[in-house]
This record gives structure tokens, sequence and C-alpha cells, in this order.
């Protein structure tokens, strides 16, 4: 069985690259559906996800190149090719869409390009039961008409799938990132104007934005919460640089925090750090723009206590939470984290405590306690960012701690422990197969 092993207290330092967004690759991938012409995403990562979605394309029709994917150098951007001149198929099945929520971004496209689609419910996952009920409400205002039915969303057009979507003014309760990356891209080829309020407004999302725009679609309010998209009949083909992955360099730049250490995250961009700038700041440890990157540094012996609360973009991110409890774990004092989010992410807590952490949670609240040493140990990743945290506790931990379960880790991380290798920390990969 894969592992990873981290033996811990090594100081960090040096430079580090930044991949391109995972959860802005996923939506931009599904961008091919809607053209006939085709998209080239530059700067793609090299993720398990990625080629999950790959293969859920090519069953609709989509064409997809990812030889260049894994050849990324210092001066070639990795490369993804999708061309979908037709769609074969509009039926996205359980056993792909189950692999990988985020598949239910297919829904939208297919029903704006074909008037149809059938599409798995993606069902749950680790960290909650995760319902699309909001992406169906966006797609039901815009005209297409929903069934459930054998664990499936069928949803189709008027006049039996041959009408256009129509334009409508969405109002979402709650804020939702890929019920908003649904509508949006259902909007562009609908027929009229659609104003989607309370939109989400993660980096992601204004990435995908400016794609779509550069396909023809009139989108304006990007990266606000309020977007209005006015249709157009159709789109053309894309060529676009994915936007580096805010959470990837996040999770850097706690590692910078927690061993004390001072990096360079290469191509990650501070303004999309959001409020987790100030958090590390208070903990000790500032982040500073520099020309291609951002450089961090710990400033203090041991970090300090920060209370933190998760909250949409550009509030503090969810998807940083368990990275920035393991930096709770070892801090001079009680943090309070509060996740608003999802219901059921604190499933590396038991991890961190079988390590020596102190902590207590409370529903969505996790009080943390900071103690003075963590002890390596073998442990298991539940999902994919408690992976990262309990790298991140390994890295600080005496003795060796043995990563478990880490195809978590390998659908979100691009290489992560050569990466983290490449900056001092002891890390090695076992595949397993050594007897
Ligand atoms: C995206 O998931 C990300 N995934 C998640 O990252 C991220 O944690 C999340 O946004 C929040 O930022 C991708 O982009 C592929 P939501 P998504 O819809 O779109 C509830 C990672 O680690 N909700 O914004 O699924 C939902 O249950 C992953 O990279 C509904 O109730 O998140 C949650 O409580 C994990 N009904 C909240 O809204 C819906 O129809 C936010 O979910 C949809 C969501």
């Amino acid at each position: 069985m894969a592992e990873i092993l981290v033996n811990g207290g090594n100081r960090l330092q040096g430079e580090i690259p930044v991949s391109g967004a995972k959860n802005a690759a996923l939506p931009l991938m599904a961008v091919t559906l809607l053209t006939a012409e085709p998209v080239t995403l530059r700067n793609c990562p090299d993720l398990h996800d990625i080629s999950t979605l790959a293969n859920l394309l090519r069953g609709l029709g989509s064409e997809v190149d990812a030889s260049a994917l894994g050849l990324a150098s210092a001066d070639a951007l990795p490369v993804l090719r999708l061309h979908t001149p037709e769609i074969i198929s509009i039926r996205a099945p359980y056993e792909l869409v189950s692999q990988m929520r985020a598949s239910i971004l297919v829904l939208g496209p297919l029903v704006a390009r074909m008037g149809r689609a059938e599409v798995s419910l993606p069902g749950g996952c680790a960290i909650g039961s995760r319902p699309v009920d909001l992406h169906l409400l966006g797609l039901e205002a815009l005209g297409a008409h929903i069934t459930l039915r054998d664990g499936y969303v069928f949803a189709e057009t008027a006049h039996g799938g041959k009408a256009r979507l129509q334009g409508a003014k969405i109002t979402f309760p709650k804020v939702s990132v890929g019920a908003t990356e649904n509508v949006v891209m259902a909007a562009t080829l609908a027929e009229g104007r659609t104003e989607v309020l309370n939109a989400a407004q993660e980096p992601e999302i204004v990435d995908l934005c400016q794609c779509l725009i550069a396909m023809g679609a009139q989108i304006s309010g990007v990266g606000t919460s309020h977007l209005i998209i006015d249709g157009v009949e159709n789109l053309g083909g894309v060529t676009h640089q994915v936007v580096a992955d805010r959470i990837e360099a996040g999770t850097f730049a706690v590692a910078a925090a927690i061993t004390g250490g001072e990096l360079i995250l290469k191509n990650g961009r501070l303004d999309h750090l959001g409020s987790l700038v100030r958090v590390l700041a208070e903990a000790g440890t500032v982040c500073a723009e520099i020309s291609g990157g951002i450089h961090v540094a710990s400033t203090v012996d041991r970090p300090h206590a920060v209370n933190v609360t998760t909250q949409p973009y550009p509030g503090f991110p969810t998807d940083l939470q368990a990275q920035t409890m393991s930096l709770m774990v070892v801090a001079d004092g009680s943090a309070v984290l509060t996740e608003t989010i999802f219901e059921n992410r604190y499933m590396h807590v038991p991890e961190l405590i079988r390590m020596g952490a102190n902590i207590e949670i409370d529903g969505r609240i996790a009080v943390v306690r900071g103690v003075d040493r963590l002890y390596g140990a073998p442990v298991k990743a539940s999902d994919l960012r408690a992976s990262a945290s309990l790298i991140l506790a390994g890295l600080v931990a005496t003795g060796e701690t043995r990563l478990s379960d880490i195809h978590h880790l390998d659908r979100g991380y691009e290489r992560i422990e050569e990466k983290l290798r490449g900056v001092g920390a002891t890390i090695e990969r076992h595949d397993g197969t050594d007897g």
C-alpha cells in the first residue's frame, strides 16, 4: 500500500513551485462542452481528478490530449488540449461521477449545448453530504426541466430539449462555488440575460469567467457576487492559462510557518491568499508579494495561536482549515477554529491527536490547545486537505510519520513530496511494492 514517510525537524527553505489550480482546471475542462472549437489549457496540473474528468469527457465525445501534462519543465508549461466537435453522449455515468464530485460540472454545459443531460448524482464524500440542489435550482430557473430518477439528474429544455435555455434572475440562498460555475456556463448560451445574485467569488470563478469571455461569452460583474451574463448563439475556442493554485500555495505557506522556515512560492498570487495572510501574520509568519511569486518567512520561534472561522471567499478558505489547524496544534496558546462550510471537516483531528495534539471538537467548533511537541505516528488520510494537514504536522513532529491512503492526496497535490523535499523536508513516497 502506498505511503508517504516524513521525518520531522527540518526548517524548510528555498523556492517551491505552485501548480495550476485543481479547482479552476476542473470547471475549465468542462467548457469544452460549450464549443465545437479546440480548448487549450496551459499550466494545467497533472492530478488524478484531472484524469478522471478527462475520461468522463471522452465518454461524452471530447478528444482530450493530456500527453503534455506530466512534462512540466522550467520553461514549458504543462498543457491539456480538449476538443469536442460533436457530443456523442449526454450521459455522465455513476462510475465516474461518484469518483469525482466535480463531474457535476458537465451538467450545465450539456444542457446548454444539447438541450438534454443525464448526470449521475455525485453523492457525498468524507467531508459532507455535498447536495447539488442549488445547481438544480439554477438550471431550473434557466428553463431546464429537472427530474431525479435512479440516482441520476435528468435535465431537458423546453419542447423536448429543442429549445434554448432562457436567461433568468437567480438568487442563490447560500453561496455555492459549483452551482455558480454550472449556472454561469449554462447561461453563456442561454437566450437573453441572466443575473446571478449571491454568486461565489472565488478566484477560480474569476478564472472561469475570463476564459468564457475569451471564448466570446458576455459576462460582467466578474469577481463580485452579482454576475450578469448575456447569452450568445455559440462560443469559440480558446487558449487559457489556469490560475495558480491558492490552496496549494496556502498549504506551502503553512509549511514555512510550522517549520519556522522561509519559502518563495513560485507563481503564487498573494492577492488570492485572502485572509490567510492576516492569520499567518498574527501567528508570526509574514507573506509578501515578490516578482513572480510570494515570499513567506517565519519571524518567531513558535507560532502564536489565532482564531479562525471559515467563510466563502474572500473569507478564510475551508480548504485551508485543516492545514491551519496543524499550525495551531503547536502554537503557544489556544485557538478556536470554526468550520462553517462543511458539516464534517474535522476528520484530521483524531489523527492529529494520535500525534500528540490537544484538540476538542464541539460540532463545528474545534478548540486547539498548543502543545510543545508532536510525535511521528502511522496516520490515515481521510480526504484531500486532511492529508495535507497530516504531512504538515509530520514536518514538525519528532520521529517518523507514515501517512497511508495517500490516493486522497494525489487528487489535489502534484508531486507534493518532491516539492517539499526540494526545500529541505525529509519526506519520501513508498509505493508499497517493495514486498
Ligand atoms: C468547491 O466545492 C471546491 N471544489 C471545494 O474544494 C471547496 O471546499 C468548496 O468549493 C468551497 O470553497 C471544487 O471547486 C472542485 P460549494 P463545491 O458548492 O462547489 C453546500 C477541495 O478540497 N451546497 O461551494 O462542491 C455544500 O454542501 C475541495 O479542493 C448545497 O447545500 O462547494 C457546502 O456546505 C473540497 N447545495 C456549501 O454549500 C448545493 O447545491 C459550499 O459548497 C451545493 C452546495
